[in-house]
């Protein structure tokens, strides 16, 4: 659906106008393309007082920008804050950053590495949770289309369990993710940068539940392009749909109804060789206020938002068809983390996907050698989101930093990311594709 006042805000007369109106002006963002797959300019490298962590100029040198110590137009800003530890060594965050923010390219990334902040003292929490009001707070005023970030690596931990997600957020392809805290593991980060770094998943093999359309679709055209074999799943009734989505994108279509009884078996016989990564994306709403909401619209929506998810994911963990090395990326919503009137069942589907994940996470990394994460779609330009009503579509576009809503293929490339084969250290994380919603934020 066409976002018709970001196209005005793109021209003169009406860039002048909204202006004048003090109405919200939103950046065009820059996405990936084959043409333009990075930033363009240099990565600026601070640190603010001693790093805690190891490698992070190796780490940096693998992102695919020139990394410098000084510029005047720095595409990305990476501030290794990992060091830390109190409240007056906040005063180096500023003193690195204060001078440069505004030098930043427009569509610029500035990534701030952190710490855990630690259970045993409360200086260092302090002050690395600190970090977190921070960004928060920059993303929020950085503007011109620009994002940031911050990455949390356990303390003496290696920054090289940072690349792939250090590749994902200082590339075109985070274009709407903004004001995020992503907590790395210490798992090693497993067979390092991909042989052919154009296409990272050649060899894998990757499933797609509600793929015949919208942000499913999209994920499987993302999955595609990164060199997986890919396999696209929806029900039945959208056979058609489903089988020109998987024409135009090579892949295979499996007609299929995820609640089916039968559903992991089906799935399982479909991957004879096992399944590398599984994105459970098939979701519905049933919106109505509770007290209007009878039993036949709450149950669908728990059925295939989280009943199904957990189920497949049990089974399919269980049989040993998802490889040791997979990924399995589930989809919650910001309506799960802020709530919404008239969605008390798919907010509770979605906050439970949050749960799965982070119980789920840790257990199946040690059990099975998979990592499980979630994205967490804000408002998404998608059939779903169209049959929103008009002004609260127009709210829940312009209600987040970036004044606009994401693409389906926003969503896609974080999933691309929780698959990469160098993510192991991402588990157990949800991350938000909202351009930084003011919802739930
Ligand atoms: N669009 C947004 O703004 C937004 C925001 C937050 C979360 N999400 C989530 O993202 C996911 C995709 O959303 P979308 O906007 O692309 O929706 P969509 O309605 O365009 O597509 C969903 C797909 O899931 C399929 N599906 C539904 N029930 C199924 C079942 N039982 N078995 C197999 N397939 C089934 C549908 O046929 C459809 O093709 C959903 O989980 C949704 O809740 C979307």
């Amino acid at each position: 659906m066409a976002d018709r006042y970001l196209h005005l805000t793109g021209t003169a007369p009406g860039r002048f106008l909204t202006r004048r109106l003090g109405l919200p002006q939103p950046a065009p963002l820059r996405r990936w393309t084959l043409e333009t797959p990075r930033l363009e300019g240099p990565l600026l490298h601070l640190t603010a007082g001693a790093s805690a962590v190891t490698g992070v100029a190796e780490a940096l040198s693998r992102s695919g920008l020139p990394v410098v110590g000084d510029t005047d137009r720095p595409a990305a800003i990476v501030l290794d804050a990992t060091g830390v530890a109190t409240a007056a060594g906040l005063g180096d965050v500023h003193a690195a950053l204060h001078p440069v923010v505004r030098s930043l390219t427009p569509g610029g990334r500035i990534v701030v590495l952190g710490t855990v902040p630690s259970p045993d003292d409360h200086h260092q929490a302090a002050a690395q949770q600190a970090l977190e009001g921070f960004v928060r707070s920059l993303g929020k005023e950085t503007g011109r289309g620009s994002t940031v970030q911050l990455v949390r690596i356990p303390v003496g931990g290696a920054a090289q369990a940072a690349e792939s997600t250090l590749r994902f957020l200082l590339s075109p392809r985070s274009a709407y993710v903004s004001g995020q805290v992503i907590e790395l593991t210490t798992a090693t980060p497993g067979p390092g940068p991909a042989a052919d770094p154009a296409a990272p998943l050649t060899g894998r093999t990757a499933l797609v539940t509600g793929a015949a359309r919208g942000i499913g679709a999209a994920v499987a055209s993302v999955l595609a392009r990164d060199g997986a074999r890919v396999i696209v799943l929806d029900v039945p009734g959208a056979r058609e749909e489903l089988e020109r989505t998987a024409d135009r994108l090579g892949a295979t279509a499996l007609p299929l109804d995820i609640t089916a009884p039968d559903a992991a078996d089906r799935i399982a016989a479909a991957v004879p060789d096992g399944l590398d990564v599984l994105v459970h994306n098939a979701g519905i709403t049933r919106d109505r206020r509770l007290a209007n909401m009878p039993a036949d619209r709450w149950a669908p929506v728990i059925e295939v938002n989280l009943d199904s998810v957990l189920r497949t994911t049990d089974e399919l963990l269980e049989a040993g068809v998802i490889t040791r090395g997979g990924r399995i990326v589930a989809t919650a919503s910001i309506a799960g983390i802020a709530g919404n009137t008239g969605q008390t069942n798919y907010a509770a589907s979605k906050a439970g996907i949050i749960g799965l994940v982070r119980s789920l996470g840790p257990r199946a990394a040690a059990d099975h050698g998979v990592t499980v994460n979630a994205v967490a779609p804000g408002f998404i330009e998608t059939k779903m989101t169209a049959a929103v009503p008009l002004f609260i579509r127009e709210a829940g576009r312009r209600m987040n930093s970036l004044s606009q809503g994401g693409l389906p293929v926003d969503v896609a490339e974080a999933v691309a990311w929780f698959a990469q084969p160098d993510s192991t250290a991402v588990n157990g994380q949800v991350l938000r594709v909202c351009g930084q919603s003011l919802l739930g934020a």
